[in-house]
């Protein structure tokens, strides 16, 4: 979940997403300590106010980190130096406007911010996180407050650091500040038309915090109905569904798009080939028993697919290597049981279309997004296409890992050792408030973290 606070200084924003990001268990960013960081750096090195554009430049080379504190603010870092006073102080308040209207600062930091967003729950607050940095934030809020009441809230924050600065020349500072912000072609500090406007002027802090937390609870729906604090909308089984374990393994469950050769398969293979492998198959019921599900499983043997189509009672429509359908009878009956070819080493829209239409239909897919088997019990490079298609909406993309399945054949020759087959959670998908380019990149590696997590609990029950 995307939670965006904007608002001018001194309204009261970093107080309060720094307590929304406690509550929730959420991370806290702090994009203005960003800018200005980047305008300390920028001061420094002798850029403000005749030359500026190279900032963005100098920042790019910087190592700029931050670190969130729950009860205080953002620690800021130019290397090994922290500048967490330092970006707080007079001089950089009064340049920090100028620098954060450059484009490539702009830019350089609405990049950076977007990768946090990434990390996956997270609170931010700014000028310009619900209009520009999040546009489809999931929880959008406008703080404002009389001018007055900002100078005094400041004044009390910087004696309580213990620097003593004038009414008047606050009101100043911050009249000034409000004027370039709102002014500025870029990203101008601005309310989305969506966002929830607070005027915090009169408030207590814990009335501010209650309000928002009211809005974010509204978001979320009855017992958080659109998942735990998620990463956006995790993809959710429709409710009480049977668990695919409680259905014996030797029925298929109804499923579209499936064809009476898997089902017969199905039923006679499956005790036979669990028994024969002494399969041993956990999680199943992380797959739900209708609706569209991509499938992502590891790959060791050519007998993969069977050991996936045995494991839980819907059939699996496998993408499968498009040279399979070059080998005559082979060819014919795989495309019975209901797989399609992908041409491997290149984008094959085709394959893609199908995968789509069949999950759009309400069926599983399956698919092997290493892409080729894999030796030695390690993971493969995972290619991008899985997490295109997991970004559908609707399609709950299940991650599973085969073990043991590298013995099944050795010189051609069948074996039988121990398989075991592990499923996990749903992978949550990111925001739609992230590119999908970055999104897709996201998924990619949950997949990898999936994968690998699996196969660690895998070897650990062996
Ligand atoms: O929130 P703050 O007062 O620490 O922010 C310092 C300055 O940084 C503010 O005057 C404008 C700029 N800023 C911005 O341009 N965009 C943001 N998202 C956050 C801050």
């Amino acid at each position: 979940m995307i939670i965006a606070i904007d608002g001018p200084a001194g309204s009261g924003k970093s107080t309060i997403a720094r307590e929304v990001a406690k509550r929730l268990g959420m991370h806290y960013l702090d994009t203005g300590a960003m800018y200005r960081t980047v305008t300390l750096l920028a001061l420094d090195a002798g850029l403000v106010p005749d030359r500026i554009p190279e900032a963005a430049d100098l920042a790019a080379r910087a190592d700029l980190h931050f670190v969130d504190r729950q009860d205080d603010l953002t620690r800021a870092f130019i290397g090994d130096r922290e500048v967490t006073d330092d970006i707080r102080g007079r001089v950089v308040s009064q340049n920090v406007s100028a620098v954060s209207a450059d484009a490539a600062v702009r830019a350089l930091l609405t990049a950076r911010q977007r990768q946090e967003g990434a990390r996956g729950d997270v609170v931010l607050e700014g000028r310009d996180t619900g209009t520009v940095v999040f546009p489809d934030a999931d929880v959008k809020v406008f703080l404002v407050a009389s001018i007055e009441e900002r100078a005094r809230r400041r004044r009390e924050q910087l004696l309580a650091q213990g620097v003593d600065e004038p009414f008047d020349e606050l009101v100043a500072d911050i009249a000034a500040r409000d004027a370039y912000d709102s002014g500025r072609a870029l990203a101008p500090l601005r309310k989305a038309d969506d966002a929830a406007e607070i005027d915090t002027t009169g408030m207590t802090i814990a009335e501010v915090i209650e309000t928002v937390s009211a809005l974010i609870a509204a978001k979320r729906g009855p017992a958080g109905s659109t998942g735990p604090v998620g990463t956006a909308a995790r993809p959710t089984a429709p409710a009480a569904q049977p668990a695919a374990e409680k259905w014996a393994v030797s029925r298929m469950v109804k499923s579209p798009l499936d064809s009476g050769l898997y089902r017969f398969a199905y039923s006679f293979l499956t005790p036979l080939w669990r028994f024969a492998f002494r399969m041993r198959v956990r999680g199943a019921e992380n797959i739900p028993l209708t609706g569209p599900v991509l499938l992502a499983s590891n790959h060791r043997s050519n007998l993969d697919p069977f050991f996936v189509g045995v494991s839980f009672p819907r059939q699996v429509h496998f993408m499968a290597k498009a040279e399979l359908w070059k080998v005559r009878v082979l060819g014919g009956v795989i495309d019975m049981l209901g797989s399609f070819p992908v041409k491997r080493g290149e984008a094959d829209r085709t394959a893609v279309k199908r995968a789509l239409e069949m999950l759009g239909a309400g069926a599983v897919v399956g698919m092997f997004p290493e892409g080729r088997r894999q030796r030695g019990g390690s993971l493969g490079e995972i290619h991008p296409g899985v997490s295109l298609l997991s970004l559908r909406k609707g399609v709950v993309t299940v991650p599973m890992v085969l073990d043991g399945t590298e013995r099944a054949v050795r010189k051609g020759l069948p074996r039988f050792p121990r398989v075991t087959v592990t499923f996990g959670a749903p992978l949550e998908v990111p925001s739609d408030a992230l590119p999908r380019s970055e999104r897709a990149r996201v998924v990619t590696e949950r997949l990898v973290e999936a994968f690998q997590r699996l196969l660690d609990s895998s070897t650990a029950s062996q």
